[in-house]
Protein backbone atom coordinates (compact mmCIF):
# COMPACT_ATOMS: atom_id res chain seq x y z
CA UNK A 1 0.00 0.00 0.00
CA UNK A 2 3.01 2.04 0.78
CA UNK A 3 4.24 1.31 -3.02
CA UNK A 4 1.08 2.38 -4.11
CA UNK A 5 1.11 5.49 -2.51
CA UNK A 6 4.80 6.35 -4.07
CA UNK A 7 3.73 4.91 -7.35
CA UNK A 8 0.87 7.66 -7.40
CA UNK A 9 3.04 10.69 -6.19
CA UNK A 10 4.74 9.91 -9.30
CA UNK A 11 2.11 9.45 -11.44
CA UNK A 12 -0.32 12.49 -10.63
CA UNK A 13 3.05 14.45 -11.16
CA UNK A 14 3.42 15.53 -7.46
CA UNK A 15 6.03 17.47 -6.42
CA UNK A 16 8.98 14.39 -4.81
CA UNK A 17 8.94 15.58 -1.80
CA UNK A 18 7.37 12.86 0.88
CA UNK A 19 9.37 11.55 3.18
CA UNK A 20 11.94 8.52 2.17
CA UNK A 21 10.84 4.81 3.60
CA UNK A 22 13.65 5.04 6.60
CA UNK A 23 12.13 8.52 7.39
CA UNK A 24 8.57 7.35 7.72
CA UNK A 25 9.31 4.55 9.21
CA UNK A 26 11.25 6.17 12.43
CA UNK A 27 7.57 9.02 12.23
CA UNK A 28 5.82 5.53 12.78
CA UNK A 29 8.16 4.66 15.51
CA UNK A 30 7.97 7.84 17.43
CA UNK A 31 4.37 7.73 17.27
CA UNK A 32 3.85 4.35 18.89
CA UNK A 33 6.71 5.31 21.45
CA UNK A 34 4.38 7.95 22.06
CA UNK A 35 1.56 6.24 22.60
CA UNK A 36 -0.21 8.87 19.87
CA UNK A 37 -4.09 8.65 19.83
CA UNK A 38 -4.19 11.72 18.06
CA UNK A 39 -2.29 12.89 15.48
CA UNK A 40 -1.96 16.45 13.66
CA UNK A 41 -0.33 16.42 10.17
CA UNK A 42 0.65 19.76 8.34
CA UNK A 43 1.15 19.28 4.89
CA UNK A 44 -0.03 16.19 3.62
CA UNK A 45 1.20 16.02 -0.02
CA UNK A 46 0.06 12.53 -1.48
CA UNK A 47 -0.48 11.13 2.25
CA UNK A 48 2.52 8.55 2.41
CA UNK A 49 3.54 10.06 5.67
CA UNK A 50 -0.22 10.32 6.60
CA UNK A 51 -0.06 6.04 6.22
CA UNK A 52 2.73 5.85 8.15
CA UNK A 53 1.60 7.87 11.27
CA UNK A 54 -1.87 6.58 11.29
CA UNK A 55 -1.14 2.86 10.95
CA UNK A 56 0.70 3.21 14.36
CA UNK A 57 -2.78 4.38 15.82
CA UNK A 58 -4.96 2.09 17.80
CA UNK A 59 -8.58 1.49 16.22
CA UNK A 60 -10.08 4.21 18.04
CA UNK A 61 -7.55 6.97 17.16
CA UNK A 62 -7.77 9.06 14.98
CA UNK A 63 -5.29 11.85 12.65
CA UNK A 64 -5.98 14.80 10.94
CA UNK A 65 -4.23 15.49 7.88
CA UNK A 66 -4.42 19.36 6.35
CA UNK A 67 -3.30 20.17 2.59
CA UNK A 68 -3.45 23.45 0.83
CA UNK A 69 -3.34 21.31 -2.79
CA UNK A 70 -6.52 20.19 -3.92
CA UNK A 71 -4.82 18.10 -6.20
CA UNK A 72 -2.80 16.72 -3.73
CA UNK A 73 -5.28 16.16 -1.56
CA UNK A 74 -7.09 14.51 -3.96
CA UNK A 75 -4.03 11.82 -5.01
CA UNK A 76 -3.78 11.62 -0.88
CA UNK A 77 -7.95 10.95 -0.09
CA UNK A 78 -7.17 8.22 -2.56
CA UNK A 79 -4.43 6.79 -1.24
CA UNK A 80 -5.92 6.98 2.01
CA UNK A 81 -8.95 4.93 1.54
CA UNK A 82 -6.81 2.69 -0.32
CA UNK A 83 -4.91 2.08 2.57
CA UNK A 84 -7.99 0.86 4.47
CA UNK A 85 -7.50 4.36 6.61
CA UNK A 86 -10.64 6.62 5.86
CA UNK A 87 -12.29 5.79 9.04
CA UNK A 88 -8.84 7.45 11.03
CA UNK A 89 -8.07 10.14 9.22
CA UNK A 90 -9.59 13.10 8.15
CA UNK A 91 -7.96 15.25 5.50
CA UNK A 92 -9.29 19.00 5.90
CA UNK A 93 -8.36 21.24 2.33
CA UNK A 94 -7.23 24.58 3.04
CA UNK A 95 -4.38 26.78 4.04
CA UNK A 96 -2.73 25.36 7.09
CA UNK A 97 -2.94 28.61 9.04
CA UNK A 98 -6.33 28.48 8.09
CA UNK A 99 -7.25 25.25 9.09
CA UNK A 100 -5.13 25.54 12.67
CA UNK A 101 -7.17 28.57 13.23
CA UNK A 102 -10.57 26.27 12.86
CA UNK A 103 -9.32 23.35 14.82
CA UNK A 104 -8.10 25.54 17.50
CA UNK A 105 -11.72 27.56 17.45
CA UNK A 106 -13.29 23.97 16.95
CA UNK A 107 -11.51 22.98 20.24
CA UNK A 108 -9.62 20.25 18.64
CA UNK A 109 -6.67 18.65 20.45
CA UNK A 110 -4.72 18.54 22.39
CA UNK A 111 -3.09 16.24 20.01
CA UNK A 112 -0.16 13.84 21.07
CA UNK A 113 2.01 14.60 18.58
CA UNK A 114 2.08 16.99 15.83
CA UNK A 115 3.78 16.64 12.44
CA UNK A 116 4.76 19.60 10.18
CA UNK A 117 5.66 19.37 6.83
CA UNK A 118 4.38 22.17 5.20
CA UNK A 119 5.55 25.49 3.44
CA UNK A 120 9.07 26.04 5.55
CA UNK A 121 8.39 30.01 5.28
CA UNK A 122 5.73 29.97 7.82
CA UNK A 123 7.16 27.04 9.95
CA UNK A 124 7.31 29.47 13.41
CA UNK A 125 3.73 30.25 13.10
CA UNK A 126 2.83 26.32 12.61
CA UNK A 127 4.94 25.72 15.32
CA UNK A 128 3.07 28.32 17.45
CA UNK A 129 -0.03 27.10 16.12
CA UNK A 130 1.34 23.73 17.27
CA UNK A 131 2.21 24.72 21.11
CA UNK A 132 -1.32 25.93 21.50
CA UNK A 133 -3.02 22.06 20.18
CA UNK A 134 -0.99 20.56 22.47
CA UNK A 135 -0.35 19.11 26.02
CA UNK A 136 2.63 18.77 28.42
CA UNK A 137 4.23 16.14 26.61
CA UNK A 138 3.09 16.15 22.84
CA UNK A 139 5.61 15.67 20.78
CA UNK A 140 6.05 18.22 17.36
CA UNK A 141 8.03 16.85 14.68
CA UNK A 142 8.94 19.36 12.02
CA UNK A 143 10.38 18.15 8.30
CA UNK A 144 13.14 19.26 6.02
CA UNK A 145 14.93 21.40 8.55
CA UNK A 146 18.70 20.28 7.52
CA UNK A 147 18.47 20.62 3.83
CA UNK A 148 21.64 19.61 2.77
CA UNK A 149 23.65 21.68 5.17
CA UNK A 150 21.95 24.90 3.69
CA UNK A 151 20.22 25.64 6.75
CA UNK A 152 23.63 26.65 8.65
CA UNK A 153 23.72 29.59 6.01
CA UNK A 154 23.47 32.63 7.63
CA UNK A 155 23.36 34.83 4.34
CA UNK A 156 20.63 32.81 2.83
CA UNK A 157 18.05 34.56 1.09
CA UNK A 158 16.11 31.30 0.68
CA UNK A 159 12.32 31.77 1.88
CA UNK A 160 12.39 28.16 3.04
CA UNK A 161 15.95 28.28 4.43
CA UNK A 162 14.84 31.42 6.68
CA UNK A 163 11.35 30.16 7.46
CA UNK A 164 13.47 27.06 9.45
CA UNK A 165 16.71 29.01 10.79
CA UNK A 166 13.52 31.60 12.45
CA UNK A 167 12.09 28.34 14.03
CA UNK A 168 15.36 27.54 15.04
CA UNK A 169 16.25 30.71 16.76
CA UNK A 170 13.17 30.55 18.23
CA UNK A 171 13.54 26.90 20.28
CA UNK A 172 17.25 27.79 21.13
CA UNK A 173 15.25 30.29 24.03
CA UNK A 174 11.47 29.22 23.98
CA UNK A 175 10.78 27.31 27.74
CA UNK A 176 7.53 25.69 26.61
CA UNK A 177 9.35 23.40 24.76
CA UNK A 178 12.44 20.77 24.65
CA UNK A 179 14.10 20.62 21.38
CA UNK A 180 16.36 19.21 19.29
CA UNK A 181 17.09 18.48 15.46
CA UNK A 182 17.77 14.66 14.36
CA UNK A 183 19.77 14.42 10.74
CA UNK A 184 18.98 12.39 8.00
CA UNK A 185 20.14 10.21 4.98
CA UNK A 186 18.91 7.79 2.18
CA UNK A 187 17.00 8.31 -1.00
CA UNK A 188 15.35 11.88 -0.09
CA UNK A 189 19.26 12.86 0.41
CA UNK A 190 20.37 14.66 3.24
CA UNK A 191 18.01 16.23 5.24
CA UNK A 192 16.38 15.64 9.26
CA UNK A 193 13.76 16.60 11.75
CA UNK A 194 13.25 18.81 14.63
CA UNK A 195 12.13 17.13 17.81
CA UNK A 196 10.36 19.02 20.11
CA UNK A 197 8.57 17.69 23.41
CA UNK A 198 5.92 20.37 25.06
CA UNK A 199 7.36 21.02 28.89
CA UNK A 200 4.86 21.38 31.95
CA UNK A 201 3.70 24.78 32.49
C1 LIG B 1 10.47 20.42 0.02
C2 LIG B 1 9.41 20.21 0.87
C3 LIG B 1 9.34 19.04 1.60
O1 LIG B 1 8.34 18.81 2.48
C4 LIG B 1 10.31 18.07 1.46
O2 LIG B 1 10.20 16.96 2.24
C5 LIG B 1 11.38 18.26 0.60
C6 LIG B 1 11.45 19.45 -0.12
C7 LIG B 1 10.55 21.71 -0.72
O3 LIG B 1 9.59 22.46 -0.67
O4 LIG B 1 11.55 21.94 -1.36
MG1 LIG C 1 8.91 17.37 3.90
Amino acid sequence: MLNLAVESVDSAGLPQHSVSGNEGKLLHLLARLQRARTILEIGTLGAYSTIWLARSLPNDGQLITVEVNLDHAEVARANIERAGLAELVELREGHGLEILEQLSNEKKGPFDLIFIDADKRNNPQYFEWSLRLSRQNTLIIVDNVVRGGDVIDPQSNDASIRGVRELFEKLSSDSRVSATAIQTVGSKGHDGFILAIVNDE
